[in-house]
């Protein structure tokens, strides 16, 4: 059983949190799909850990990373005119580059470059891959970002991002609680298991699994096993890199497809939720119309595409007319609403005492262990799995289906669908 002091350790992330400092020191963020920061756009706000920043992309292409206040006087730089490769701010009129270097100070009567130079600007490195962008809040050098499945640049890839208002945990274990998805989208995955056979999506998530678990150099891997009638067991193998991504198959025999989850700890009670799919070919990701199959009329906010619609009070829009009509759980405009909603549901932070967890909640059990072990390994200066500081660089394999056949283990098996 998880304890309160327990949650508040893996659920905490904002200020002094140690779960906040470990995920800053040791790990890429994400903040955002490349494709909103566009050059000339307005600045975008970002917020991270508690803290809050903003994010641009000059002219050359690069991405700016800044506190969102100004270095002079403090005024929001969302406020900022975007010029060349810089912020200014409106007030004074102050610009930024996007390296984070002071290049104007129309306001300063003497010495202006030798001031401008000399002005501390909290700023910090970017690496933009896998269609997604990360930031390096760990201070010093930023290290190597590490080998993602989904990252390589000749694959096709589709993203969402929702903003999500409760803690980052609960995303995070949706993501490894992979049974629910034949309960609470069962009605999103009948219309699915139709279209099966043109996108290439497999779908056998009708029996409740057993789950095992492996720890792994970067995080987590978790297997849901089933017995097929030919006497094999069908194994699904889920990656987690902690402590932000995890990464599911989603097609037999397609071994540079998956999809992926990835979380970004926004405070103690929001993060952000981006959902991906890749795959070699265009038909192997998952498109939007997919998604959202269930409401054509549905028409996403590109910046929140689960949106929720209301609280408590009105059951969070949950459709009473769309259950009566065979629609499992009312929530219709797409599975990430379903997501979203019942993760919402639990509160701004679960207090996980009072769970009682059951026989497919391994993985997650096994997480927060592994978060805990790494928070208390940490104190005595160990690095968690899957740092960016490791001297091995950091390498995850995709997910992958596969059939294991009797008294053959799944763990024997290559796991690694780009060179089995
Ligand atoms: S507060 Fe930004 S230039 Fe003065
Ligand atoms: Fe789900």
């Amino acid at each position: 059983m998880t304890t309160q002091a327990e949650n508040e350790l893996i659920t905490r992330v904002e200020g002094d949190a140690p779960l906040g400092r470990l995920m800053a020191e040791n790990y890429w963020i994400p903040f955002a799909m490349s494709e909103h920061l566009m050059h000339g756009e307005r600045p975008m706000p970002v917020r991270l850990l508690g803290e809050n920043y903003v994010a641009f992309r000059g002219e050359d292409g690069q991405i700016g990373f800044l506190d969102e206040l100004c270095p002079h006087r403090r005024a929001s730089l969302l406020l900022a005119r975007t010029e060349g490769n810089c912020l200014r701010c409106i007030y004074h009129g102050w610009a930024i580059d996007v390296s984070g270097t002071v290049v104007d100070v129309p306001n300063q009567t003497t010495r202006k470059e030798a001031f401008a130079s000399s002005v501390p600007v909290v700023h910090f490195p970017v690496c933009e891959t896998g269609g997604l962008a990360w930031v390096w809040l760990g201070g010093a050098e930023a290290p190597p970002f590490p080998d993602l499945p989904f990252a390589d640049e000749e694959l096709h890839r589709f993203w969402c991002v929702s903003r999500i208002p409760c803690n980052w945990l609960q995303g995070l274990e949706g993501t490894l609680d992979s049974v629910h998805a034949g309960m609470l989208h069962r009605t999103w995955i009948e219309g699915a298991a139709k279209l099966a056979e043109h996108s290439n999506l497999s779908f056998a998530l009708d029996q409740p699994p057993t789950y095992e678990t492996q720890l792994t150099p970067y995080g987590l891997r978790a297997a849901a096993l089933r017995a097929t009638a030919e006497a094999k067991t069908y194994v699904r193998v889920t990656e987690h890199f902690m402590p932000f991504v995890t990464v599911l198959p989603v097609g037999r025999a397609l071994p540079r497809t998956g999809s992926v989850f990835v979380i970004s700890p926004v405070d103690d009670t929001h993060h952000l939720l981006f959902f991906g799919t890749f795959g070699d070919s265009p038909h192997s990701a998952v498109t939007l119309d997919q998604l959202s199959m269930q409401d054509p009329d549905f028409v996403p906010d590109p910046q929140d595409y689960a949106g929720l619609r209301g609280d408590r009070l009105n059951a969070w829009g949950q459709d009473q007319g769309l259950m009566d009509a065979g629609h499992f759980t009312g929530i219709g405009r797409s599975l990430l609403e379903e997501d979203a909603i019942v993760q919402t549901s639990m509160g701004p932070i679960l207090d996980r005492s009072k769970e009682t967890l059951s026989s497919s909640d391994v993985a997650v059990a096994q997480n927060r262990r592994m978060l805990l072990d790494a928070l208390s390994a940490s104190e005595g200066g160990a690095l968690p799995p899957g740092s960016a500081l490791a001297t091995e660089p950091v390498r995850v394999p995709n997910a992958l289906e596969m059939l294991v056949e009797e008294g053959q283990r799944w763990e024997d098996v290559a796991l690694d669908p780009v060179t089995s």
